[in-house]
């Protein structure tokens, strides 16, 4: 068809013909962004090879908040790939505890050391010192910001104490900035690393969080930080990630037993290892991934008057439990 014949063919279109023409050309890009988004849902979560952690990236992995939940799960499953650890958590006796835990799984196959750090104590130049003092003369192939910590209970913001407020923003936003540029330079000299940060859902999916604001604010800087970082490492061949979890039965959501929509620290690090190297944002474990394809088609409207209700509702029951327990130890120290 030449260009005249084009501008001849449009001119001599209907409205019905136009209409019925743009409606079929927008029902097939829909139907092939399903298709797509199908054949890409099954290649990641389950086709995709993972990558060598330790051929592509090096030896050894540190691990924010390694000693406990999600952190330990994730020590776990990276020294199961052959990688050394570094585990940094605040607390001494539980790094001893996770060090012997992972010493019993993999014997003398995996070294592990420890960095007893508390990330809301120490500040800025501080955590970079320890951090670099941990990891000086291995090769840290592997950074995983993961120590975060959470409201006890949904809350509005007048309520929740400023002690609270400084340690969300120190452990969940600052401690990612400070590791980050704790082991960026070796990773540079190196050219080749992965940063995962563990964001979460409440930031990916939802645009708020209410009576958690703080919590979703901190997890929605962790995700820019990794979008922008990414972009400016890849020319160093370091990969930035945010990693998006939904709910994981750990002490922060005060669940112990793992069910198809809330998993195991375990199953859900298994998921999550397969990511790395991948995509700069990502929902592992396949559930999670379903579930945040849902929240992302639907008004936020209905997300937010969701999570009001149900947070309002989670604020009250918890409340009641904790001023309850304090009454009643009052009433014990004062009879
Ligand atoms: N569980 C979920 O449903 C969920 C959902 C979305 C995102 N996430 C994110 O996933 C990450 C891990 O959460 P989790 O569920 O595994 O929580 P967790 O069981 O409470 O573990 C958090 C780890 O971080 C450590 N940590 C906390 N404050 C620290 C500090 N000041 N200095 C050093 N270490 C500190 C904790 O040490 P202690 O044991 O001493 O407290 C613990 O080892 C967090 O970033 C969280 O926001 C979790």
């Amino acid at each position: 068809m030449t260009p005249e014949e084009l501008h001849q063919f449009i001119m001599e279109l209907s409205l019905i013909d136009f209409t019925l023409g743009v409606a079929t050309a927008l029902g097939l890009i829909s139907l092939s962004k399903l298709i797509f988004g199908a054949v890409r849902f099954v290649w990641s979560n389950s086709l995709r090879p993972p990558k060598d952690l330790a051929k592509t990236y090096g030896s050894w992995a540190l691990i924010t908040g390694g000693a406990n939940g999600i952190g330990q799960a994730l020590s776990f499953q990276l020294a199961s790939k052959g990688l050394n650890l570094i585990i940094l958590d605040r607390d001494q006796a539980q790094l001893e505890t996770a060090t012997k835990m992972l010493h019993e799984e993999f014997g003398t196959r995996v070294e592990v050391r420890g960095i007893a750090v508390d990330l809301n104590r120490l500040k800025k130049d501080d955590i970079i010192k320890a951090i670099r003092e941990g990891i000086e003369g291995l090769d840290v192939g592997i950074l995983i910001n993961n120590a975060g910590v959470a409201y006890m209970y949904p809350t509005f913001l007048h309520e929740v104490t400023p002690d609270v407020v400084e340690s969300l923003l120190n452990v969940n936003a600052g401690a990612a900035t400070w590791a980050t540029m704790a082991v960026l330079p070796s990773m540079m000299r190196r050219k080749r690393g992965a940063i995962v940060n563990i964001g979460s859902a409440s930031a990916h999916v939802l645009d708020a969080y209410p009576l958690v604001s703080i919590y979703g604010a901190t997890k929605a800087y962790v995700e820019h930080f990794s979008k922008s970082t990414s972009v400016e490492y890849k020319r160093y061949g370091i990969d930035v990630q945010c990693q998006a979890p939904i709910f994981v039965a750990t002490k922060m959501t005060r669940r112990r037993k793992g069910s198809l929509l809330v998993p195991t620290p375990k199953t859900w690090s298994e998921a999550s290892v397969r990511w790395i190297g991948y995509d700069e944002v990502c929902v592992p474990y396949w559930p999670h991934y379903v579930l945040s394809l849902m929240g992302k088609f639907l008004p936020s409207l209905i997300l937010n008057w969701y999570f009001m209700r149900l947070n309002l509702h989670l604020r009250d029951l918890y409340s009641k439990k904790v001023n309850g327990a304090s009454r009643a130890e009052d009433s014990k120290k004062n009879p």
